[in-house]
């Protein structure tokens, strides 16, 4: 992709995120990572007639992104930088290139009431998966379901049945752009979800071929079952891939991996479930972002507001899943039936 196409695509996305003059904008960087990224953005938001600087710190890790290495979250170069951090706070949006997602920094600059954007992702991901306000109308309906719903259950012909107990946490949606103090965004994104109860998860998840586990950015070939009683995992039981995910929590040696994290649905269109056959870049948001899929995840709530801040995060998007809200379908079979959550573009729905 031409610069100047992402050029037109930062200046869409800031639109979406109500940048005008006079917004201040900070983008947050670390070494020479994104560097393209920062400095578009940079010149875009002076187009604009927004007041943009750059908060570049020199320490360049290189397990945030999952690109290369572990993919351990909510740890950040920010942590005790107060005047990085004071630097943050003070603008009305921070362009998020470096991946604060789980970390109290990221919740302190949220609680200042400036809203964060998170944009690492491949050039090709960001205009594939350009957001429209059509997608946020529609997650936005199904937060309005989520936040009334009391309990959560889904299923799947491999035998997944559990139940969340809702109501504890708050549901966070994601669209892909923010316009809205204090709130998180990741372009490109079109999903929601909210946690069960710390103790309120039981049942049985049994992860299918096709299924994606994130981060290994791989599909299942063979079915995990994960048995769960009270918001934890007792057993992962199966063959080849159930080693696999069994030995990668193991390697945190921490009691807390085997918590349960968020539970929601995708419902972004243009995101391709298949992509990882021939592109593994990026973090995975088509993955984590097609239309109905189940996103079950494990480890941290911190996000929501929880406790559990472990450093173990899997995000495992299924196919094919039923999903009620006190008992009414949502999700049926890998389709979404509600009809104000409908892709309007996608022919089958
Ligand atoms: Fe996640």
């Amino acid at each position: 992709m031409s610069r100047p196409s992402f050029l037109d695509l930062c200046r869409a996305e800031l639109e979406l995120c109500g940048v005008e003059e006079g917004t201040t904008v900070a983008v947050l960087s670390q070494g020479h990572q994104r560097i393209q990224y920062v400095d578009t953005f940079l010149q875009v938001c002076e187009q604009m007639g927004a007041t943009a600087y750059n908060v570049r710190l020199g320490q360049e890790t290189t397990s945030l992104d999952g690109e290369v290495g572990a993919w351990e979250v909510g740890a950040t170069p920010l942590a005790g930088n107060e005047l990085a951090m004071n630097a943050l706070k003070a603008a009305d949006l921070v362009i998020d290139t470096i991946f604060l997602l789980f970390s109290k920094e990221q919740l302190e600059i949220q609680a200042s009431g400036t809203r964060i954007l998170l944009c690492i992702e491949p050039l090709e991901h960001l205009r594939d998966m350009f957001p429209t306000r059509d997608v946020r109308e529609r997650v936005e309906y199904g937060e309005q379901l989520l936040s009334k719903a009391s309990e959560l259950r889904f299923t799947n012909a491999f035998g997944t049945d559990v139940t969340y107990q809702l109501g504890a946490y708050p549901v966070i949606t994601q669209y892909g752009y923010t316009d809205t103090p204090g709130r998180w965004d990741h372009w490109p994104s079109g999903f929601l979800f909210t946690g069960g109860a710390d103790d309120g998860v039981n049942g049985k998840v049994v992860l299918a071929p096709g299924d994606i586990i994130f981060p290994f950015k791989e599909y299942v070939r063979t079915p995990v079952e994960l048995t769960i009683e009270d918001g934890r995992i007792l057993d992962i039981a199966g063959d080849f891939d159930a080693d696999l995910l069994r030995d990668y929590m193991a390697g945190f040696d921490d009691e807390k991996a085997y918590g349960i994290a968020h539970i929601g649905w995708g419902l972004l269109e243009t995101a391709k479930w298949g992509i990882l056959a021939t592109d593994k870049r990026g973090i995975g948001m088509h993955g984590r972002s097609f239309y109905g899929n189940v996103l079950f995840s494990t480890g941290p709530n911190q996000e929501l507001g929880g406790t559990n801040d472990t450093l173990c995060h899997v995000d495992i998007p299924m196919r094919n899943c039923s999903l009620y809200l006190d008992e009414q379908p949502i999700v049926v079979d890998g389709d979404v039936v509600v009809d104000e959550m409908k892709s309007r573009t996608l022919s089958k729905a």
